[in-house]
C-alpha cells in the first residue's frame, strides 16, 4: 500500500540504523574516489554529506543507489545485506535517488512519472489489458495535494514545469512508493530561491514521515537549517561525522578544505 492510501510505515524503534554502510571503497583506475567510508542513516534523520568538489560525495551515494558497484565494503538496509547491480535494484528495496538533472522523463506527465515502471493496469471490458490512466491521475493528484505541491495542469508534460516543480514530482514519487530512504545529490543547485525553499520544505515532510534523507549540498545555510548530522568528506575519505548541534559552519568548511 502507498502513503497516498494512508499507511505510514511504523519505525523499527530499536535505534538500529535503516542504512548501514561499512568500508565503502571505489576506485577509478589509480584514483581512490571513495576511501573506506562508513555511513549510517537512521529513521527520520537528515544526513548532510558535504565536501569540496571531487571529494567523492556523488561516487559514495552512487554506490548506495546502485549506479556503481563498490570495490570493497558492505551495504545493509534494515539489517539485510544488499548487492545492487543497477539503480532499479536499489529502488526496488526502497532507495530513491534524485539527481540535479536526471530525475524525470520530460515528455511524460507528472502522473506518468510517478507511476513510471510501476503502472496501474486495468482490464477494459473485463479482458483487454491496459494502463489505468484515471486511477493513476487521481492518486498522483492526491499525493501532490498531500505534499502541498501545486501543479496546475496535470496533463502537461513535465518539461513544461519549473525546476522546483520537477523536484517536487520526483519527491512525490518517492513518497507515494514509500521510499525507505531518500538520496538527494545537490537537489537545489539549479533552482531559484523560492524553489529551493520548497525543496527544503519537502525534505522536512519526508523527515516527518520517518523517511531519512541523505542530502548532498554546497549550501551551508541549508545544511545547518535542515541536517541532524553532517558527514564531511575530503579526498575520498570521511574526515568527520557529527551532530549538527555539535559543530558550526566554520569548522565544517575548515574540515572540507583541510590544512
Ligand atoms: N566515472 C568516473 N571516472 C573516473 N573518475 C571519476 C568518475 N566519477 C568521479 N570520478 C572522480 O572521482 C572523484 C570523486 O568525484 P565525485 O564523487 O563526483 O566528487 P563530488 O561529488 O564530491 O564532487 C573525483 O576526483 C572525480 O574526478
Ligand atoms: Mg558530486
Amino acid at each position: 500500500m502507498s502513503l497516498a492510501e494512508g499507511s505510514v510505515e511504523a519505525g523499527t524503534g530499536d535505534g538500529e540504523p535503516i542504512l548501514r554502510c561499512r568500508g565503502m571503497v571505489k576506485r577509478f583506475g589509480g584514483l581512490v574516489a571513495v576511501d573506506n567510508v562508513d555511513l549510517d542513516l537512521s529513521e527520520g534523520e537528515v544526513l548532510a554529506l558535504v565536501g569540496d568538489n571531487g571529494a567523492g560525495k556523488s561516487t559514495l551515494i552512487q554506490m548506495i543507489s546502485g549506479v556503481y558497484r563498490s570495490d570493497a565494503g558492505t551495504i545493509e538496509l534494515d539489517g539485510k545485506r544488499q548487492v545492487f547491480s543497477s539503480p532499479e535494484d536499489a529502488r526496488r528495496v526502497g532507495i530513491e535517488t534524485i539527481y540535479q538533472d536526471l530525475a524525470l522523463c520530460d515528455n511524460l506527465t507528472a502522473a506518468d512519472n510517478i507511476f513510471l515502471g510501476r503502472e496501474i493496469t486495468t482490464r477494459r471490458f473485463g479482458f483487454i489489458p491496459g494502463v489505468d490512466q484515471r486511477t493513476m491521475r487521481e492518486r498522483a493528484s492526491s499525493v501532490l495535494d498531500d505534499l502541498h505541491i501545486k501543479i496546475f495542469d496535470l496533463d502537461a508534460p513535465v518539461r513544461s514545469l519549473s525546476g522546483g516543480q520537477r523536484q517536487a514530482v520526483a519527491i512525490s514519487r518517492a513518497v507515494y512508493w514509500q521510499a525507505r530512504i531518500m538520496v538527494m545529490d545537490e537537489p537545489t543547485a539549479a533552482l531559484g530561491v523560492p524553489e529551493q525553499r520548497k525543496v527544503m520544505e519537502l525534505i522536512r515532510m519526508l523527515k516527518a514521515r520517518g523517511v531519512p534523507v541523505i542530502l548532498i549540498s554546497h549550501n551551508m545555510a541549508d545544511v545547518f537549517e535542515i541536517a541532524d548530522r553532517i558527514l564531511v568528506m575530503r579526498r575520498g575519505a570521511k574526515v568527520a561525522d557529527f551532530a549538527t548541534a555539535d559543530t558550526n559552519s566554520n569548522e565544517v568548511v575548515r574540515l572540507m578544505i583541510g590544512g
